[in-house]
């Protein structure tokens, strides 16, 4: 075996095909995708509109790089960002490759927005523990998921991380934290406060109340900190809006996507920001320094429009909010009939369901169960001190219709019960 996979001692299944909610292995049994993969395949599998757009755009063009060429597939995928955006508020876009890209480059930008007007001493960041914002040294010291974190622990970045639990804690709890954070480390050390909207891996769908992003907005606006957003996994559709901050009514500086955006079509994602933000390095050296060989290659570029186009042209996030509501509801009947179900939550089609933390392990056999029976979960994070494996999120395409949903619901059923059995 030459091919590096997570595990190294287990022997997976290869994938032979896909098609719509399903992916087939070689020896042709279904799995339902309930999770879109890693929550990204939002249009699920070998979509028909989305394959002619990419082998059309393969006949044109492939690859150019961006220092030496433009091209009007980025320029029209930036624009089509800018016009989604919480109030077209986010009129500039810098393509890269993953998730994890987008919050280096985020960090970096914000870095640049005060060295370019001569603070260059804003370097730290403020992120909270239950988070995940990516693999990388840089991003990874900005997460608190244990799983992913504690190997590398010594070489990460020492940011300060609020731990104040976004549901258990008042707001004026976790606002006191933050001030204090903010007056300790002192506010001209700080560049930006970065969160996920709602925590997806290392929070299993947590999401803070109405007033908390409003509150934490003006904090960093009367202490001069940037806001970054993390919308990688809730961006594009996936809460049943296109950029989940709009729940809150929250315009963040800055705000990284991923996911959704090539929805497993392409790997692309991207840092968009406020003309604020990018005024005074356009004003100042005129260059942001971030990118990638293949950031911003008209290929993916394509790809992410045409998948967007879809799931505006095909209302798709009606289906989301229509089809989350459904799972949500029925899991929540099941929360009293399933003593070991402790939480369900979510928006659209990101929803978290956290199992009894006593029951150790639970998680992994839930998701092995599942696997089993053709239907595939995604791990999360859950509990009050964000350390227990005890949660997955369900989060199928956009494009599942209702016989879908209902053997989703069907075979977790299943797989819980044979569970306890
Ligand atoms: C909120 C969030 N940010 C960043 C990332 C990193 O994205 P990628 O895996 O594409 O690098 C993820 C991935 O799960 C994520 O959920």
């Amino acid at each position: 075996m030459h091919n590096i996979q997570p595990l190294l001692n287990k022997t997976y299944l290869k994938a032979k095909s896909a098609r719509g909610v399903y992916i087939y292995d070689e020896s042709g049994k279904p799995y339902l995708d309930g999770s879109s993969g890693a929550v990204a395949c939002s249009l699920g599998h070998s979509h028909p509109k989305v394959l002619p757009a990419i082998k059309q755009q393969l006949d044109k063009l492939q690859f150019v790089y961006r220092s030496q060429f433009g091209s009007e597939e980025a320029e029209q995928l930036a624009t089509k960002l800018f016009e989604l955006s919480v109030d077209k508020s986010h009129a500039h876009t810098f393509f890269v490759n993953s998730g994890t890209e987008a919050i280096e480059t985020a960090m970096k930008v914000a870095l640049q927005y005060w060295q370019e007007q001569g603070q260059p001493e804003k370097k730290h960041f403020i992120s909270r523990w239950k988070s995940y914002h990516g693999i990388t040294v840089g991003a990874l010291s900005l997460s608190g998921h244990a799983l992913r974190r504690q190997r590398f622990e010594n070489s990460l970045e020492k940011y300060p991380l609020l731990h104040a639990d976004l549901e258990r804690d008042s707001l004026e709890i976790q606002t006191k934290e933050f001030i204090g954070v903010v007056e300790k480390t002192g506010a001209k050390h700080i560049a930006a406060f970065v969160a996920e909207p709602i925590v997806g891996a290392a929070g299993t769908a947590l999401t803070p109340p109405s007033e908390y992003y409003p509150a934490m907005k003006e904090i960093c606006e009367d202490y001069g900190i940037l806001f970054i957003a993390d919308e990688v996994m809730t961006g594009l559709g996936r809460t049943g809006k296109w950029f989940s901050l709009e729940y809150w009514n929250t315009i963040a500086d800055i705000v990284a996507i991923g996911k959704s955006l090539g929805a497993g079509y392409a790997p692309i994602a991207a840092t968009m920001m406020t003309e604020k933000v990018l005024a005074p390095i356009r004003k100042g050296s005129g260059l942001i320094m971030s990118g990638h060989t293949y950031s911003g290659n008209p290929l993916s570029c394509a790809t992410a429009l045409k998948v967007l186009q879809v799931v505006e042209e095909d209302n798709l996030l009606a289906n989301v909010n229509d089809k989350g509501a459904y799972i949500k509801n029925k899991l929540m009947e099941w929360k009293s009939k399933y003593s070991f179900i402790d939480v369900v939550r979510g928006k659209g089609l990101m929803i978290g369901v956290e199992f009894d933390p006593s029951m150790k392990g639970l998680q992994a056999r839930i998701i092995d169960q599942c696997f089993n029976n053709g239907l595939l979960v995604y791990p999360a994070v859950g509990g009050p001190y964000g350390k227990d494996e005890n949660g997955i999120l369900i989060s199928p395409p956009f494009i599942i219709n209702q016989h879908e949903t209902d053997e989703l619901l069907t075979k977790f059923e299943k797989s819980l019960k044979e569970l306890i059995a």
